[in-house]
């Protein structure tokens, strides 16, 4: 074959190529409309601030928090972008604005996730002499919060006013973010245990999703607790010889967030069922976040459990008290936070949000998949 042939042959290879992939994205830029967002301090992007935030992480109003992307604090816990900021990118949208800025533009979306939030209700800690609960909403808090955004539309379920609900969630998005884990960090010192937690907390998120389902929500997704034992604020809270597991991360903890998952999937799966016009994807967070620690070399960190930002020195950087904490004075920040998991001892830099956020869009940490559920949505408009 002459080299002119090879060179068009190519040449056309490349043309088909290139205008396949454009035809893929070109139709449809953006699947969804908007998206309404719940979760905890992982998907807040500035409900909480200084003052009203988790007590251990008081300094998130301020540099350098926000310092790799933003280059100011946006109230978000981390050093740039989280996961659900990713998300927003992917869906070609912008960010998710908090609820309770009410002068920001909630065209495409709102966010209603809150630092420091658990899934059941602050009262039940108090009762139990809880002294780690200091945030007063949980979830059930933020359906009220949705409720009340959507007041105006007149949706109250889909049976009594369809068209009205239709409205609201007509090429919506619903994002419930990671939530629970600071309903375990909560018990701690107290007598409640945690399969009491995982009881409760389960009922409580089943029960939210429900009432979101029944006013019509069409497309959802679930993220599962992270590996919550890999986190400095795990080591930090046991016993120097607690038991590890096989990526070096506290054995119970991560049994702990794994058995809260099966749960939470064993839930989702009777959800399915009752509701089969809608699509839950499960965004299974554990599974990745144990992907990356086990190879954190393979996806470009140099730190798995030392903190960027933070005091102390040693394998941790890390000190649970408000007053050695990322931000507190005397504290510093990492030089390279891209090579850190750890931003400030619980929350992730942007570069683990960026890896992680990937391994669910692409597929292989959400079921059924995430590009799955995108191809439902582009069938559904033809
Ligand atoms: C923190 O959030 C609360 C509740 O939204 C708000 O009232 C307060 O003004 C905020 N404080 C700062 C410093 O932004
Ligand atoms: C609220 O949103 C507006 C509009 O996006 C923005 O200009 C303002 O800075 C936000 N306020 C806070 C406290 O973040
Ligand atoms: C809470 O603490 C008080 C005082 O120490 C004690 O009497 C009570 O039994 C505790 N409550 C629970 C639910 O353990
Ligand atoms: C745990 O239970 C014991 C026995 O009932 C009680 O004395 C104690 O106050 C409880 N602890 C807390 C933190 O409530
Ligand atoms: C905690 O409080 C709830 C009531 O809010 C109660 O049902 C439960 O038994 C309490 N104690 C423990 C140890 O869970």
């Amino acid at each position: 074959m002459s080299s002119f042939l090879n060179f068009f042959l190519l040449t056309l290879f490349i043309s088909i190529f290139l205008l396949s992939t454009v035809s893929l994205a070109t139709p449809n830029p953006r699947p969804f409309k908007k998206v309404y967002v719940f979760g905890d301090s992982y998907t807040d992007t500035g409900n909480t601030n200084d003052s009203t935030g988790p007590a251990v992480f008081r300094h998130v109003s301020a540099l350098p928090y926000g310092r790799t992307f933003f280059r100011r604090s946006t109230n978000r816990y981390s050093d740039g972008r989280l996961f659900i900021d990713f998300v927003a990118e992917s869906l070609n949208l912008p960010y998710f604005p908090p609820y309770l800025n009410k002068t920001a533009d909630t065209t495409h979306g709102v966010n209603f996730a809150v630092g420091g939030c658990t899934t059941i209700p602050i009262s039940f800690y108090i009762k139990n002499n809880s002294t780690l609960a200091a945030v007063p909403q949980s979830l059930p808090t933020q359906l009220t919060w949705f409720k009340d955004h959507i007041k105006g539309s007149g949706c109250k379920d889909i049976v009594s006013t369809p068209a009205q609900c239709r409205a609201v969630f007509d090429g919506a998005l619903v994002w419930i973010g990671e939530i629970s884990a600071n309903d375990y960090t909560n018990i701690y010192g107290t007598n409640v245990s945690s399969k009491t937690i995982q009881k409760l907390a389960v009922m409580y998120q089943t029960k939210v999703l429900k009432e979101l389902l029944k006013m019509g929500a069409k497309y959802v997704v679930v993220q599962g607790l992270p590996a919550t034992g890999c986190f400095p604020l795990s080591f930090a809270l046991v016993s120097p010889t607690a038991e590890l597991d096989d990526v070096g991360c506290v054995a119970m903890k991560n049994k702990e967030s794994y058995d809260h998952n099966m749960a939470l999937q064993a839930k989702l799966h009777h959800l399915r069922t009752e509701f089969p016009s809608a699509m839950i994807v499960y965004g299974d967070d554990w599974h990745a976040y144990r992907e990356v620690y086990a190879n954190a070399a393979k996806y470009g960190f140099v730190e798995r459990f030392k903190t960027c930002c933070g005091s102390g020195g040693g394998a941790y950087n890390f000190v649970p008290s408000p007053l050695r904490t990322c931000g507190a004075p005397g504290t510093s920040s990492c030089k390279h936070p891209s090579r850190f998991m750890s931003w400030d001892g619980l929350h992730v830099t942007e570069g683990l949000n960026r890896v992680l956020s990937k391994m669910f869009l692409d597929g292989a940490f959400s079921q059924p998949s995430f590009p799955h559920l995108l191809t439902k949505v582009a069938e559904s408009r033809v």
